[in-house]
């Protein structure tokens, strides 16, 4: 697998995340928020974001995956829950890329039965055409299309998560 062209530079992703962040801070105005980063995707997506919230915030991660090489297996799988008390909590998933949905569907219904105060989900990139499940996402980064995407976090086969920019990956 090689990369085949830049999908969402460097610049184009810095400012996006400073409008979500500017999105986020108007909302949460005067509360406080527990973060929940969905670990590895959203890493990099996460530090960036949480840089820029002003509101007062706590950190915690949900470690998972569901992927092998560039298709959903189905499966998810949790290999670390969250630490912090979740119960009456103003909850933020943020995640790297929704494309079926199921994880962050099942990720969703894990932290609700923990009865937060209320739950949101951010996600820098969307692919909706893929979407086998529904799940609302309150703060979009960028629709793109139906490609396999590495780099600012995302990953073939846990390559290329350092990446600055996002790239379509293709055969080589
Ligand atoms: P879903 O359960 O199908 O929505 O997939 C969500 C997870 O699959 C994301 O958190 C990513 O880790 C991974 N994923 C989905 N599409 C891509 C892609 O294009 N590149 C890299 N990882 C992806
Ligand atoms: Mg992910």
């Amino acid at each position: 697998m090689v990369i085949a062209k830049t999908l969402l530079n460097e610049e184009q992703i810095q400012t996006r995340v400073s409008e979500l962040a500017g999105i986020i801070n108007k909302d949460y105005e005067g509360k406080e928020i527990l973060a929940i980063g969905i670990l590895k995707g959203a890493f990099m997506f996460y530090s960036d974001l949480v840089k820029l919230i002003n509101v007062p915030l706590t950190v915690d991660f949900i470690v998972s995956s569901s992927y092998q090489d560039t298709a959903s297996t189905g499966n998810v799988n949790i290999h670390s829950d969250t630490r912090m008390p979740v119960t009456g909590r103003d909850v933020l998933i943020i995640e790297d890329i929704i494309d079926t949905g199921i994880s962050l569907n099942y990720i969703k219904e894990i932290i609700l039965k923990k009865l937060p105060n209320t739950l949101k989900i951010c996600a820098l990139l969307d692919k909706k055409d893929r979407r086998l499940v529904d799940v609302n996402v309150d703060y979009i980064g960028f629709q793109i299309p139906d490609e396999f995407v590495v780099g600012y976090g995302t990953d073939y086969n846990d390559n290329f998560r350092n990446l600055p920019y996002v790239a379509i990956l293709k055969q080589s």
